[in-house]
């Protein structure tokens, strides 16, 4: 097959984990057949540095015209002051609105080789941590109107939150079709006690679970739900909210695999074209020192040809070939324990390359 994936190498040490991944995806290319072709988008800092904008049409276009997206990680110190719609977390912002990418799915896996890893005490751990958050990722309070005026005589912010039916229903749907290839558990994490936009999205939910009564179901309020994530995780199968509690959740969802560095995600819409990207950082402290690990990135690349290009089998090939490499003992800095043997960014994917 011949695919077009448009590449965002980002900012601070993204461009390395980039660049590595790609060497990942020609190594899947040259062993199956493939052709990829590479298009590079700017977006974060990098474009803000070259065109004075976080995501300009034209590089918003190429994404939209390609079969898919790579991106590392956007945004850094160097641009921390500059005024909300000028930072480069609104590259992403548009880019997620602009490709009407409204369902962000954020696996929680533990590896077992990393599981002394994780803060959670090794009984918590050892019941297992392998849920799924599916995040609503272009409604809710990131993207209603945003306000700062003065009233008399002080400042006042107002952040919208705003969600209609269907915006609810498409990802509720996304949520119930993900459970029945899993382990057929909804969770719907809101905040109903108080929001009206999270007593819509329970009644929104309701009525869809009629249409899926394979599917077990729960509500839960998000206060609760960041509880229940460190005291038993392995109660859930599908986590599925809206954005802002979702962009809460899944930090701290990743933090209990004790491995930030290994967390991959998509963002999809309506067609197969998505955005994939690790959901860590950009790491700027890190960058031009070969040190990052790049197997987030190197599996969101493997998520992309499962789901967006539908090779599975390639995509089996590059997470066996992850797991093969930890195994063997090798890890990168973040994860680095006794008798492990420590790599940086380009070596660690040289055994990954050897794996598949
Ligand atoms: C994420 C990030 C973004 C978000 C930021 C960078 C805008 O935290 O992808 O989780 O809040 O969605
Ligand atoms: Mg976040």
């Amino acid at each position: 097959m011949e695919k077009n994936i448009a590449v965002i190498r980002g900012d601070g040490s993204s461009p390395e984990f980039v660049r590595e991944t790609l060497r990942v995806l020609d190594r899947i290319a040259e062993k199956y057949g493939h052709t990829f072709r590479y298009t590079e988008v700017a977006m974060g800092g990098d474009a803000i540095d070259k065109y004075g904008d976080p995501l300009p049409e034209a590089e918003l276009q190429k994404c939209r015209e390609s079969d898919s997206v790579l991106l590392g990680s956007v945004g850094g110190p160097k641009w921390d002051s500059l005024p909300g719609d000028k930072r480069p977390e609104k590259g992403l912002l548009r880019l997620r609105a602009g490709m009407g990418l409204y369902s962000n799915s954020r696996p929680a896996k533990i590896w077992k080789q990393l599981s002394d890893a994780s803060p959670l005490k090794r009984s918590i751990v050892d019941q297992g941590i392998d849920f799924i958050i599916v995040r609503e990722l272009t409604g809710g309070v990131y993207f209603g109107e945003h306000k700062t005026e003065t009233v008399n005589g002080e400042e006042k912010a107002n952040d919208d939150m705003v969600y209609t039916e269907h915006e609810i229903e498409r990802i509720g749907r996304i949520a119930f079709e993900t459970a029945r290839k899993r382990r057929n558990k909804v969770t719907s994490v809101d905040k109903a006690n108080v929001l009206d936009t999270s007593r819509l999205w329970r009644k929104v939910m309701h009525r869809l679970k009629e249409e899926y009564p394979d599917v077990a179901y729960e509500d839960m309020l998000v206060d609760n739900c960041a509880m229940q994530i460190v005291k038993n995780p392995a109660q859930f199968d599908v986590i599925v909210t809206e954005n802002m509690f979702g962009d809460i959740l899944s930090d701290e969802a990743s933090m209990i695999t004790g491995s930030i560095g290994m967390i991959p995600s998509s963002s999809l819409g309506e067609g197969t074209v998505g955005v994939y990207e690790p959901i860590h950082g950009s790491a700027p402290d890190l960058a031009g020192m070969d040190k990052v690990n790049p197997m987030a990135c190197i599996l969101s690349a493997a998520m992309m040809l499962r789901y967006s290009f539908a090779m599975a089998e390639e995509a089996d090939d590059i997470e066996r070939a992850v797991g093969k490499v930890l195994d063997l003992g090798f890890r990168t800095a973040d994860n680095q324990s006794e008798g492990c043997t420590v790599l940086g960014t380009a070596a660690i994917t040289d055994e990954i390359l050897k794996q598949i």
